[in-house]
């Protein structure tokens, strides 16, 4: 099978590197990619966000599958141009990337398939998010209605911020609190068969202790030793496959991979976020897990066949994936740092350098270009053992004042 993967991230990376050890892979393409996947890819100078240049690409090189990263160029119609073309894509249409795209379309879709989530009030204006936030009390949670990389959304017990985040958003949701740990649940699906992946954990606060702003994710791992054994199962009968059925019966079938956010609060399982695609981190501590073949499902879930697609095969042992950012991330990331160790680091067993923010500098150097710019990923035979693989890597990598949380699956690797 012929891939393309559109993007340019880790989890881009991360999907390039895992379809190129899949047996049924023979070329693994990418657009644009980065410095990391052009070991295991054929880079292409294509924009990502412009649907009719991304599938004339794909003809022009005759894959059998394209495979869109970030939610970026599903929201933009990528995936339907592609389809349109006669070539099978896995990411869901524009329409149906709303599930992500728009959090107040992602409440109305919980509501129809009666998904639990947490209260929210949609709000327009100062007034209404003023009394929104009196009605729900601290801690206060306003997301923006639009994508924002992660970024969007303000948790806090600080009335006058939570009112200046949403004087700054446009369309908010004002929710109520959910208390409880974070899992996500991904679950690739054709629109019809919904199939999870193992859970994994990821750690969105920038700092130590969960402390610091929200981010895109500074780190993850898989599997959850302590997550409740049913856990898979009860989303997948209570969240993933009513939210699938019920954007089939409103004329808005979802084919691609979605993205539970779940907190598991006191009073159950509530769903915190959907996104339409693979999450970054979790997909590079969840690929390097997976037994069986990625290019199976995906082409599976592109082309209405995954019903005849086995269930996912996972391995035994554990992974943790480690974001090494750069200074100032992530308010205000600096690029081009020099960036050095990523041979030593990929030397080490188990591991895996993935280039996120990465470019190469005119003089050929690896430089910094973005927030997140590597993540370490390890897997080993128990948590602990691909944690120490994740920071011994870590370690060996140089980017002048980069920031990393140390206590990534701190707490789960101590049992
Ligand atoms: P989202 O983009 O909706 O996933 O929100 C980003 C992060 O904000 C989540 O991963 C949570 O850590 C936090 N968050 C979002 N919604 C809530 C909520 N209702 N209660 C508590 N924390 C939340
Ligand atoms: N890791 C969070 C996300 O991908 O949205």
């Amino acid at each position: 099978m012929k891939t393309l993967v559109i993007g340019s991230g880790g989890r881009e990376h991360a999907l390039a590197l895992a379809l190129a050890r899949d047996g049924i892979v023979t070329q693994v393409h990418a657009a644009p990619g980065n410095p990391g996947m052009s070991a295991v890819a054929t880079l292409h100078d294509t924009d990502p966000l412009d649907g009719a240049a991304v599938a004339a690409r794909a003809v022009d090189l005759g894959v059998d599958l394209v495979v869109i990263g970030p939610e970026g160029p599903l929201v933009a119609g990528v995936a339907d141009a592609v389809r349109a073309c006669g070539i099978a894509c896995f990411g869901p249409s524009a329409r149906a990337a709303q599930l992500e795209g728009s959090k107040s379309y992602a409440k109305q879709v919980m509501a129809a398939a009666e998904v639990p989530t947490a209260m929210a009030h949609v709000c327009d204006n100062p007034a209404e998010v003023a009394a929104a936030l009196d009605a729900f009390g601290a801690p206060y949670v306003v997301k923006a209605d639009g994508l924002a990389a992660g970024k969007g959304v303000i948790v806090t017990d600080d009335r006058d911020a939570a009112l200046a985040h949403a004087a700054g958003c446009g369309r908010v949701v004002v929710e109520e609190f959910l208390d409880g740990p974070e899992v996500s649940l991904f679950a690739i699906t054709d629109g019809v068969t919904v199939l999870p992946l193992q859970p994994a954990q990821d750690f969105k606060r920038a700092y130590d202790g969960d402390t610091g702003p929200n981010t895109g994710g500074m780190g993850a791992y898989s599997p959850l030793p302590w997550a409740p054994d049913d856990l898979v199962v009860d989303v997948a009968r209570r969240v993933l496959q009513p939210t699938v059925e019920a954007m089939a019966r409103q004329g808005t079938p979802f084919a691609g991979l979605l993205y539970a956010g779940l907190a598991l609060t006191s009073r159950g399982v509530r769903v915190v976020e959907f996104n339409a695609r693979f999450g970054d981190p979790e997909t590079q501590a969840l690929l390097p897990l997976l037994d069986s073949s990625l290019a199976a499902l995906l082409h599976g879930a592109a082309t209405g066949t995954l019903g005849e697609v086995g269930l996912p095969v996972w391995r035994d042992g554990a992974a943790v994936t480690v974001v090494v950012a750069a200074h100032g991330y992530p308010v205000s990331p600096r690029t081009g740092d020099r960036i050095t160790g990523v041979e030593t680091a990929q030397a080490i067993e188990g591991v895996d350098v993935i280039h996120a923010g990465t470019a190469w500098d005119a003089s050929g150097d690896l430089v910094t270009a973005g927030g997140r710019v590597l993540t370490i990923t390890a897997v080993g035979a128990d948590l602990p053992q691909a944690r120490q693989r994740a920071y011994d890597g870590v370690a060996q990598i140089g980017i002048d004042g980069s920031q990393f949380r140390t206590d990534i699956a701190a707490e789960a690797a101590a049992g």
